[in-house]
C-alpha cells in the first residue's frame, strides 16, 4: 500500500479504505481503553487523528515513545470520525516509531509560543500551525507567479547574483571579494581591486531589473524571480538582508500596458492562493488578522482605480483629515497618505502614476511635461504599496542626460545605453518583493516569519 498525504485523506478519504501515513506527532491523549494521537505531515493545517487500540503490537511501549515531535508511520483503516471538526480518522493496525522526541527537551510545547521564541528554533518552528500555513501559502504563491507568467508567454530568466553594477541606486550593497580581509592589497592607500577575483569591485545584486531589460529586448516578455540582497542596517519588520524579488519586463509595452499586467498579475496570485490554500487563509483570518480575506476579495474583485500623482496630491490637500506629514506637490507619499487614498477615499486598490522625476529612478521615462516620469505604484487597502513599476526611458539622448543628472558615470552603463542604440523600443516593467507579498496576504506582522530562514542584521543562524 502506498503512503498518502494527510491533506488528501482529509479531503478524499473514504471509510473502510486502507491507508499508510508518515509524519510527526502533534499531540497524544490516553484513555483507559485506547489512545488518540494527532499526526501532521506538513501537507495541511489539520492533523489526522489516529486511534491506537491495546490490541496493537507492543501497545504500551509504543505509547511511551509517541510523544510530541516523534516521527511515525501508521498503517490502518479509515473510519468516519465521531469527534466534531473531523470527518475522517485512522484506526491503526501497525505503527512504526522512527525517531523519538524527548518530552523534557522538545522545544515545542502544547501552548502558544511567541513569534520571537519560534525564531530562535528556526529548524523546528515550521512544525507549528502558523509557520506551516505560511510556508504552504508561500509555496502556492511562488507557483502562481510562475503559472501566471508562463501562461502569458514570459521567459523566466535567471539574473546574476554577483554583479558589478553598483549604479542602480536601489539600496546598500554587500561586497563580494576573495581577498584575505586581514591582508588586503593596496595601492596609494586604496584597495587595489585589480587584484581581486573579478578585477573590479563586485557586489551581491540588489535587483535584476537592468539585466531583465536587456533580455526583454530579445524575448519581448521576461521575468525574474530570485534572491536579492540589501545591506541596509534597518532592523524593521519589513526588511530582510536576503529576500526574493519578482521583476517582469515587457517590450512593446507602455505605462497603460504595465498597469494592466500588474493588475492581472495580482488578481491571479490572490485567487490561486485562495483556491489552493483555503484552510490556511481562513486560519490567518481567524488567528492573525481578520482583514486578510476582505483584502484578498478586494484585490480580486475590484477594478483598480488609476489616477495621477498630481490628482492624488489634490485629493489629499482637499481631504478632511489631519496628516502627520504635510502634503504638497513633490513629496514622496507616506503610508498615511497611501492608506487614506485606498482605504478611505476609493476603498479599493489604486494605481498612482506620473510621479515627479526627482523622487524616482533615472531609468523611468520622462513625460512630455519634463517634470514627471512614467512611474506607477500599486497601492492596496491595508497594505499600502505592493508593486512599483514604470515605463523605461527608451530614448538614448534623454537617458544619457538622466544618468548624468543622477550622478552616475554613463561609461559604467555602456551596455544599458547600447540597448537604446540597437533596436530600442518602448518597454515597461514592475517589481515586487516576494516576502512583502506573503506578509500582505497572510497578515503576518514581521517579515522574518514569512521566509524559512531569515537573514537580518546580526542574524544568519540556521
Ligand atoms: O523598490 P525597490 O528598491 O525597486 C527596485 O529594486 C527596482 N529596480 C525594481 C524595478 O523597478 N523593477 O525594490 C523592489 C521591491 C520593493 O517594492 C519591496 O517590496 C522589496 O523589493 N524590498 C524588500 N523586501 C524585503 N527586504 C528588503 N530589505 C527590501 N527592500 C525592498
Ligand atoms: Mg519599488
Amino acid at each position: 500500500m502506498t503512503k498518502r498525504r494527510i491533506l488528501d485523506l482529509l479531503r478524499n478519504g473514504e471509510p473502510e479504505e486502507q491507508a499508510t501515513i508518515q509524519g510527526w506527532v502533534r499531540t497524544k491523549r490516553e484513555s483507559k481503553k485506547f489512545a488518540f494521537m494527532e499526526v501532521n505531515d506538513g501537507s495541511s493545517l489539520a492533523n489526522l487523528q489516529v486511534i491506537l487500540e491495546p490490541t496493537l503490537e507492543d501497545y504500551e511501549e509504543k505509547l511511551e515513545q509517541l510523544n510530541n515531535g516523534a516521527s511515525v508511520e501508521v498503517t490502518g483503516t479509515l473510519a468516519e470520525s465521531p469527534g466534531k471538526g473531523q470527518s475522517i480518522e485512522l484506526q491503526a493496525t501497525a505503527v512504526t516509531v522512527y525517531g523519538e522526541a524527548d518530552p523534557e527537551t522538545y522545544p515545542l510545547q502544547k501552548k502558544r509560543h511567541s513569534f520571537e521564541f519560534l525564531r530562535s528554533i528556526g529548524h523546528i518552528r515550521t512544525r507549528t500551525n502558523t509557520l506551516g500555513a505560511v510556508m504552504r501559502v508561500r509555496n502556492s504563491c511562488a507557483n502562481a507567479v510562475h503559472q501566471f507568467f508562463q501562461q502569458h508567454g514570459f521567459l523566466w530568466m535567471h539574473t546574476p547574483i554577483i554583479t558589478t553594477n553598483d549604479c542602480e541606486g536601489a539600496g546598500e550593497l554587500f561586497n563580494v571579494t576573495s581577498f584575505d580581509l586581514n591582508n588586503v592589497p593596496k595601492e596609494n592607500g586604496k584597495v587595489d581591486y585589480s587584484q581581486d577575483f573579478f578585477g573590479q569591485p563586485a557586489y551581491l545584486t540588489v535587483s535584476g531589473q537592468l539585466e531583465a531589460e536587456a533580455m526583454a529586448l530579445s524575448f519581448d516578455r521576461v521575468y525574474t524571480f530570485g534572491p536579492t540582497f540589501r545591506a541596509e542596517n534597518s532592523n524593521t519588520s519589513r526588511h530582510l538582508a536576503e529576500f526574493w524579488m519578482i521583476e517582469p519586463e515587457m517590450a512593446f509595452c507602455d505605462l497603460q500596458g504595465d498597469m494592466d499586467w500588474a493588475e492581472a498579475f495580482l488578481k491571479h496570485i490572490f485567487q490561486t492562493v485562495l483556491d489552493e490554500c483555503p484552510e490556511d487563509m481562513e486560519f490567518f483570518n481567524q488567528r492573525i488578522d481578520d482583514s486578510v480575506l476582505t483584502t484578498a476579495d478586494n484585490i480580486i474583485n475590484q477594478g483598480f482605480e488609476r489616477i495621477t500623482y498630481k490628482s492624488a496630491i489634490a485629493l489629499l490637500e482637499k481631504a478632511d483629515k489631519q496628516f502627520e506629514y504635510p502634503v504638497e506637490w513633490g513629496i514622496d507619499l507616506q503610508s498615511e497618505h497611501e492608506r487614506y487614498l485606498c482605504e478611505e477615499h476609493f476603498q479599493k486598490p489604486v494605481i498612482l502614476t506620473d510621479y515627479p522625476s526627482e523622487i524616482k529612478a533615472f531609468y523611468m521615462r520622462l513625460n512630455d511635461d519634463e517634470k514627471t516620469v512614467g512611474a506607477m505604484d500599486v497601492l492596496a487597502p491595508k497594505i499600502g504599496e505592493i508593486i512599483g513599476g514604470s515605463q523605461r526611458e527608451e530614448r538614448l539622448d534623454i537617458l544619457e542626460k538622466r544618468i548624468k543628472e543622477a550622478g552616475i558615470d554613463p561609461e559604467q552603463l555602456w551596455w544599458y545605453l547600447d540597448l537604446r542604440r540597437y533596436g530600442t523600443v518602448p518597454h515597461s516593467g514592475f517589481d515586487l518583493g516576494f516576502e512583502r507579498l506573503i506578509q500582505f496576504m497572510t497578515g503576518i506582522q514581521n517579515i522574518r516569519d514569512v521566509i524559512p530562514f531569515p537573514r537580518t542584521p546580526d542574524n544568519a543562524d540556521f
